[in-house]
């Protein structure tokens, strides 16, 4: 028999390894990350005694020539791969939705089967698929993933597609399993699981009830405000939280209830710190949704990838359009944006065509890379793109864009130019958090400047592929010096000497920037005042804890204020700070850091929500009148509700009215809170109606989800 302290000891050491993923600060600085896709099925096949599970047989081609069947890539595929992941340089993995999926083959149409080797058909969020990990579902190959991940310095992001189950006319019909046990299917939905209405089509793209509340491509549109629904998904999310994920790229974000998904990040977030971003698919920043999208960002807690950056990339290194269509993507982006560095910028993805498929010249990948990785935003490289890996059938498209990788070679330029600059990022503070400036700019030649108080990035690209450019007049915030190439000339880069000018505009002697040449120079400052340069999450109720990043922060623990409320702290480092939000008055708060001697940082914004969220659906019935243009809006006396703002961008909304003249929201508002608020119009031209009378008044329940349904007030 076991002595007592023996049985102590064991204890101690379970608790220590399951409270230690707990105190890894994951979100924390997800700035300084280089993020690679990985097309789980694609990437390599690690073990073969998955590839044709009898569940779900019949879905493996082994020939791969059958481009919509498994061709036997896997999570012990990935993690035999560790190493080549992090001696490139990369940081984050993005991996396919790893969960159950679709076990049947449903023909395309014209004869050819089709298997859900994507992950975006999922039949059980809280089990592992059978391709991926083994015939019993269970998450044994992905802890390992995890595991292998986590000691190569690598965070592990799963993509997570809570908008819809399988396929709603064929196949399991949306059946979904919550661990195994059946919960209902789309075609014999008594509960309400999912929104029955058709597939999204035309106009419907752009109009904010069908792209929330429509089906997207047959697909079984789980409704989140069901209850049971709502748990379940936060339950998964939280499921593989507890399983060591480090963030989530939230699928279908336009398509997914929006208010509801205040009330998902705040549930992870609640949990343990992470780091989301969605795909909000946009062409540029004049779709008819741009500005909804902005609001979402700025106050969802969820980043998102930056798709009209990611048009402008492909039109000007694609397709040679001028270096002004980037710039002004940026400045654009620049002023809507509240938390611009986290948004995820990328090249190509599974769902377009690959660079080298729409421009096959290796020279401009490599320019469009360098770009990416050294710009605003946190870089996300499409996995084979180090190894020019590319299929142009169709004109690349899906599903040609997702060939099997075929190289693993770690010599290639574009290998190594990750690496470099993703050094560069976890060395320099410029990229992760600086400004962004232009410098020097023509059609081929784009000269940016990356500024976070005294560390300096300049980066020079010339796109044109035979003319070299005099470089003549440029400025930089560089001290005065001379600067090697960081990329020690991979790119065709040189070095330049500046010197001493005034107001921040230092000289750089002229030069010659050769054709396709990128070069890239830096400065990092010494020690200092300290500087933040990152928040995550930038919201959370009294209790959720927080990531402060940057730099000078000193190795002994100084004081956070949130305003002037000292915060809690729960780890310190010269760069990385862990506080616990403190319980003051909800609202927005600059949080600064002091450091033992007394020298304040600058402050960073973060909102402290009343309570944890509950999504409640808000209902005004006949609200009129109102005119084409205007709209009704949500108001009330908490952050969440506006804080009675009455602006487009402050109030909550613009509600949706598929039965004119009621109108409808679905808003996150605080547990266990007596709530007040009213119903707005804002007229199209800005002009803003009060309903009359006395404010409505809701307490919210504690947990699940509720409504609240009341008459416009004359
Ligand atoms: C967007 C994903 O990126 C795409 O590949 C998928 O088919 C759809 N969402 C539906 O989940
Ligand atoms: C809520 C009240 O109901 C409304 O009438 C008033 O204008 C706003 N608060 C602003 O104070």
């Amino acid at each position: 028999m076991q002595s007592l302290s023996h049985r102590l000891i064991i204890i101690i050491v379970l608790f220590s390894i399951l409270l230690a993923p707990l105190q890894i600060a994951r979100a924390a600085d997800f700035k300084r990350e280089t993020i690679y896709q990985i097309i789980t099925d694609r990437f390599f096949d690690g073990s073969s005694s998955n590839n044709n599970p009898s569940q779900s047989a019949g879905l493996y081609d082994s020939t791969k020539t059958n481009w919509r069947a498994y061709w036997g890539g896997d999570l012990p595929g990935i993690q035999q791969k560790m190493s080549y992941l992090a001696g490139m340089g990369v940081t984050a993995i993005w991996i396919s939705p790893p969960v159950d999926n679709l076990n049947t083959n449903i023909p395309d149409g014209n004869g050819n089967p089709t298997a859900s080797y994507h992950g975006y058909q999922t039949r059980d969020f809280k089990r592992i698929e059978e391709h991926f990990g083994n015939s019993s579902n269970s998450w044994t190959e992905f802890d390992n993933l995890v595991t292998a991940a986590h000691s190569n310095g690598i965070k592990v992001i799963i993509d997570f597609a809570p908008n819809h189950s399988t396929q709603n006319n064929a196949g399991e019909f949306g059946a979904l399993y919550d661990n195994g046990s059946f919960l209902g299917n789309f075609t014999n939905d008594s509960n309400g699981y999912f929104n029955h209405n058709p597939n999204i089509s035309g106009g419907g793209w752009d109009d904010r009830y069908q792209v929330q509340y429509y089906t997207l491509f047959d697909l079984s549109d789980i409704n989140q405000m069901q209850p049971t629904m709502d748990a379940y998904l936060k339950a998964a999310a939280q499921l593989f939280q507890q399983h060591g994920v480090d963030g989530f790229r939230i699928d279908a974000i336009k398509h997914l209830n929006w208010g509801w998904q205040y009330s998902l990040a705040n549930s992870i977030y609640t949990f343990g710190d992470s780091f989301l971003f969605g795909e909000w698919f946009q062409g540029n920043t004049s779709d008819p949704l741009y500005a909804d999208s902005y609001k979402y960002a700025n106050k969802t807690g969820i980043s998102m990838l930056d798709f009209p950056l990611n048009a402008a990339i492909r039109n000007v290194f694609g397709s040679n359009a001028n270096f002004s269509e980037i710039d002004s993507v940026l400045t654009a982006e620049g002023g809507n944006f509240t938390w611009k560095e986290d948004l995820v910028t990328f090249i190509d993805n599974h769902d377009m065509a690959r660079f080298l498929s729409i421009n096959n010249n290796n020279n401009r990948l490599h320019e469009a890379m360098a770009f990416t990785l050294t710009s605003r935003g946190i870089p996300c490289i499409y996995y084979g793109t180090e190894q020019y890996l590319h299929n142009d059938t169709d004109g690349g498209t899906d599903p040609y864009n997702r060939p099997m990788m075929t190289n693993f070679s770690t010599s290639t330029t574009a290998y190594q130019l990750v690496n470099k600059l993703s050094t560069l990022r976890r060395n320099n503070p410029a990229i992760p958090y600086g400004s962004m400036g232009q410098r020097w700019i023509n059609n081929d030649v784009y000269i940016y400047e990356r500024k976070f108080f005294g560390n300096v990035v300049l980066v020079a690209i010339n796109k044109n592929e035979t003319s070299s450019y005099n470089i003549s007049g440029l400025n930089t915030s560089l001290p005065a010096g001379s600067y090697s190439d960081n990329l020690t000339g991979l790119l065709g880069g040189l070095s330049i000497t500046v010197s001493t000018g005034s107001g921040g505009n230092n000289p750089v002697t002229n030069f010659t920037l050769p054709a396709h040449a990128v070069s890239v120079w830096q400065f990092a400052e010494g020690a200092s005042t300290p500087q933040i340069g990152s928040i995550g999450p930038t919201a959370g109720q009294p209790g959720v804890k927080t990531v402060i990043a940057g730099k000078n922060f000193g190795t002994t623990p100084g004081t956070v204020k949130f305003g002037t409320t000292t915060a809690t702290v729960n780890s310190w480092s010269a760069t990385q700070i862990t506080v616990t939000t403190p319980s003051v008055t909800n609202g927005n708060y600059s949080v600064t850091v002091t450091n033992s001697g007394g020298q304040v940082s600058n402050g960073i914004q973060y909102t402290v929500l009343t309570a944890k969220l509950i999504p409640i659906t808000f209902t005004v019935n006949n609200a009129t009148p109102t005119q084409v243009g205007d709209y009704i809006f949500l108001t009330g006396n908490t952050v969440e509700l506006g804080n009675w703002a009455t602006t487009w961008q402050g109030a909550v909304g613009p509600m949706l009215t598929p039965n004119y003249p009621n109108w409808f929201l679905v808003a996150s508002v605080p547990a266990g809170q007596t709530i007040q608020f009213k119903f707005i119009k804002i007229a199209a031209n800005g002009a803003v109606t009060w309903e009359a009378g006395s404010n409505h008044q809701f307490t919210v329940p504690a947990s699940g989800t509720s409504f609240v349904n009341v008459n416009w007030q004359y």
